[in-house]
């Protein structure tokens, strides 16, 4: 026989062709040992494949997964939907009642919402959100009922339809763009029907609606709308005693849904007084550190906040050097509240990292540490000036990937973010409400998470897209970019990746890792009982 596989003439190489050739037509099925290895060695891959749970995380773990099944097979099946059109759907909050009344697994409303409810009511997934903006903190809601039922608020409707804030002594000045203020109490007074007029200012600050196909038929007509909400926003949350309890609420609507710990991407404007005097941004800093200690003061298993000094991608280099330069001066005199530094605004149109190259290479040939968590790959512009960002963050050492929604077409770049553990802060609703993908099924992050790259879940802006915490992100995650493949563990990964790639400082993140284990075991013991 050893002659066949040693062929000393063409006569046996013909016959070693010929039993090859038969053992791949005559045994037509392939190894089932080998499908087996190869399902195992995919599984072991993915997010949370290496991570070993124990009986009762097992226990939940196929809990979940009968669930999930069950729930692949409604429709409309959520993820697969534009978020605003089923959050409803996966919101329904009377589900634990129905749940305890009913046979599990039986009603599919039930187990549509279970998931979500498992997500939101069960410290699943006590961690860290690392990737919101301060401006798009805090429910509409309570920006509505709460801060512009303060006296001295001042409105006017823009001559594009929407709202612009201002906290005043004297009826403000008209501007460009909006000629007429008016005092909100005196105004309010003056209406039939106030509820309706604040639900309409609700709407004003939020992209939220009924039907978001219609309202924003393309990128740009969405991004038209995102920018003029965050001009609305800044009049009310910048005024100073708003900007406190802004904060505060802030913190107050993630530490509800189990978050621990919030990076905070921070922008340029200052807050400002009834008198029109503004603080400078140190102020700014100081206010965050002390309301995070007020915090924590009333919430001990809060770990606490870090700030990402941002700015507008829009600006020139001379003004990007100047807050480069400005993050360096801050971050010297608040180590503990300033992480880094970003570009914030659309990828799309704005100004690339390549451009501002001379700016971001300040901290460096200063010899000052100023660590950046770039936005990058915020597009489906594939190929373009746009899309090299990716590069370009990686190039500049970013320490995260904001969105890197590109990533997947470079594979130089996802090699070396992986290897430097360089994790990407995924948002999935804030992509698809941007129109950058509708069927959550389709997101690129599907690639990253089953390839084991690291990968942290985040909000990007509350306010606008109607969420609170970062549930809804998570469930998008787990049961739509995930599929049935992403499991218990991957959601103990993910969590565990939001402390481990957050920028907390050794110690400090040994402390959040035991809280959040603590967190973690209740919830296992609370459910497995299921
Ligand atoms: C707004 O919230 C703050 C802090 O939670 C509270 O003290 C204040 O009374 C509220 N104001 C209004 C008008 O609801
Ligand atoms: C903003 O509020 C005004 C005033 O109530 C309303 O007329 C307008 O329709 C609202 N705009 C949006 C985009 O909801
Ligand atoms: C922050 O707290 C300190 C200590 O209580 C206080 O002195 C300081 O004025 C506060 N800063 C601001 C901006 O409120
Ligand atoms: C990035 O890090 C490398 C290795 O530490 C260093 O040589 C390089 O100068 C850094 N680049 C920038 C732009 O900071
Ligand atoms: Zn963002």
């Amino acid at each position: 026989m050893q002659s066949l596989f040693w062929p000393t003439s063409s006569r046996t190489a013909n016959l070693v062709l010929l039993i090859l050739v038969c053992i791949k037509e005559c045994i037509s099925m392939p190894d089932p040992h080998q499908r087996d290895l190869m399902l195992k060695q995919e599984l072991a891959q993915q997010v949370g494949g290496s991570v070993e749970l124990t009986q009762a995380e097992e226990h939940l773990d196929s809990l979940l997964h009968q669930l999930k099944i069950k729930e692949m097979a409604i429709s409309p099946f959520p993820p697969a939907k534009h978020f605003f059109k089923v959050r409803h759907l996966i919101q329904k909050s009377p589900v634990f009642k129905l749940l305890q009344k009913m046979p599990k697994g039986k009603n599919r409303f039930v187990v549509k919402c279970f998931l979500y409810f498992i997500l939101q009511n069960y410290s699943v997934l006590p961690g860290a959100a690392l990737h919101i903006h301060s401006s798009a903190l805090v429910s509409a809601n309570w920006l509505v009922l709460n801060a512009t039922y303060r006296p001295y608020c001042y409105i006017c409707f823009t001559w594009e339809g929407s709202v612009w804030f201002q906290f005043s002594a004297h009826t403000p000045l008209p501007r460009l763009g909006c000629s007429l203020w008016s005092r909100l109490d005196t105004l309010r007074a003056r209406l039939s029907d106030v509820t309706a007029f604040d639900k309409s200012l609700m709407q004003n600050l939020t992209l939220f609606t009924d039907d978001p196909e219609t309202a924003y038929p393309t990128q740009d007509a969405v991004w038209e709308r995102f920018e003029k909400i965050f001009v609305a926003l800044s009049g009310l949350v910048t005024y100073a005693p708003v900007f406190k309890d802004y904060i505060y609420q802030g913190l107050k609507e993630l530490y509800e849904d189990n978050i621990m710990y919030l990076e905070l991407r921070v922008g340029q404007s200052r807050a400002y007084e009834l008198d029109g005097t503004t603080h400078d941004k140190a102020w700014s800093l100081e206010v965050y550190r002390n309301l995070t200690e007020q915090f924590r003061a009333a919430h001990p298993d809060f770990i606490g906040s870090r700030i990402i000094y941002s700015i507008h991608r829009s600006l020139s280099v001379s003004k990007v050097k100047q807050a480069v330069q400005e993050a360096i001066k801050m971050q010297r005199q608040y180590p503990d509240v300033l992480a880094g530094f970003d570009l914030v605004g659309r990828e799309d149109t704005g100004r690339s990292i390549w451009y501002f190259r001379e700016a971001l290479s300040l901290p460096s040939e200063l010899k000052k540490d100023l660590p950046f968590y770039f936005h990058a790959g915020e597009t489906d512009l594939d190929g373009t000036e746009v899309d090299r960002n990716i590069i370009d963050a990686l190039l500049f050492n970013t320490s995260r990937i904001g969105h890197g929604f590109a990533l997947v077409h470079h594979p130089v770049a996802k090699k070396l973010s992986r290897n430097r553990g360089v994790a990407v802060e995924l948002c999935p609703i804030s992509n698809q409400v941007l129109n950058l993908v509708s069927d959550l099924r389709n997101h690129p992050a599907g690639v990253l998470m089953s390839d084991g790259h690291p990968v942290v879940v985040s909000s990007d802006d509350p306010t606008l897209f109607g969420t609170t915490g970062l549930s809804y992100d998570f469930y998008e995650v787990f049961v739509g970019i995930g599929g049935l493949s992403a499991n218990l563990g991957t959601l103990k990964e993910l969590a565990i990746n939001s402390i481990r790639y957050s920028s907390l400082l050794p110690q400090l993140k040994d402390k959040a890792m035991k809280v959040w284990q603590e967190k973690w075991d209740k919830f296992i013991s609370d459910n497995s009982k299921l």
